[in-house]
């Protein structure tokens, strides 16, 4: 049945792939912004996504943070780790504060809900530059840094550009010269205008943009109409590899306009 549903898209799904020039789109029902419901729906496509898309040995999943992923990570099932050993690692160390949406807490939440193990990368988000080399030594950092690198899939959210500095304590300054660079998403600490190229960065220890195109599978869960720019704008430079779980709210909007 699983199989069917990922096998079998809907029009709209190929259209938006098309669009995106992604390998796949999964759209579920509703406006993430509106019906809290809709979480759960893609939380469910994600389950069922990584059901096909993970090896069925030893396999590593990679997490970045947010509030999507986090609610998301609650639909994860058991019936993920019948065949295989999931060891499930946060893509960089934590921003402060929020700790429910931090990917450390994610990854522990994704292993609870499927029987699999993680890891934990305690670092600040943002790192000085003269700290960011020694800490790279680190045989902890470095063992996570690894494993990282040997991602069989990773798991991110599409941030508004805005949003995410605000959460990351951007002073009015620095918020301007952002708005300046038109930055409209964030996504592993880069922020992209609307034609996907990056005008700002956040030095941080773990997953980097650029190598991603190194992962056989990348999940990016994003929704709701607030994000259709943000989704648009990614996905013009996002690896071809990447499957999209949104929202029929955001895919209306970026196929139609509407
Ligand atoms: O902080 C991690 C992160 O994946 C960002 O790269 C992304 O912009 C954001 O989360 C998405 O967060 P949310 O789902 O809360 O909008």
């Amino acid at each position: 049945q699983i199989v069917d549903r990922l096998f079998n898209a809907s029009q709209a799904e190929v259209k938006l792939a098309e669009k995106l020039e992604i390998d796949r789109t999964i759209i579920v029902a509703g406006d993430s912004d509106l019906q809290g419901r809709v979480y759960d729906l893609a939380g469910e496509e994600l389950n069922s996504a990584l059901n096909l898309l993970l090896p069925l040995s030893d396999c590593i999943v990679t997490v970045m943070g947010g509030k999507t992923i986090a609610k998301v990570a609650k639909k994860l099932t058991p019936s993920l780790s019948e065949n295989r050993k999931i060891k499930f690692v946060p893509g960089r160390g934590a921003l402060g504060g929020r700790v429910n949406t931090e990917s450390n807490a994610i990854v522990q939440e994704m292993a609870r809900a499927t029987g699999g193990s993680y890891e934990s990368l305690f670092l600040p988000e943002q790192v000085p530059k003269d700290a960011y080399r020694s800490l790279l030594h680190d045989p902890e950092i470095s063992e996570v840094l690894q494993d990282i690198s040997r991602s069989d899939v990773v798991i991110h959210g599409i941030g508004l550009a805005d949003e995410m500095a605000r959460r990351r304590g951007y002073d009015p300054l620095a918020l301007a010269k952002l708005r300046e660079n038109k930055a409209v998403t964030e996504c592993f600490g880069c922020f992209f205008d609307d034609e996907g190229h990056v005008v700002e960065r956040i030095r941080q220890v773990g997953l980097q943009f650029e190598t991603l195109t190194n992962v056989p599978h990348i999940i990016a869960v994003a929704m709701g109409a607030r994000k259709a720019e943000a989704i648009q704008a990614y996905m013009r430079n996002a690896p071809h590899q990447t499957w999209l779980i949104t929202d029929e709210a955001a895919s209306n909007l970026i196929l139609n306009g509407k």
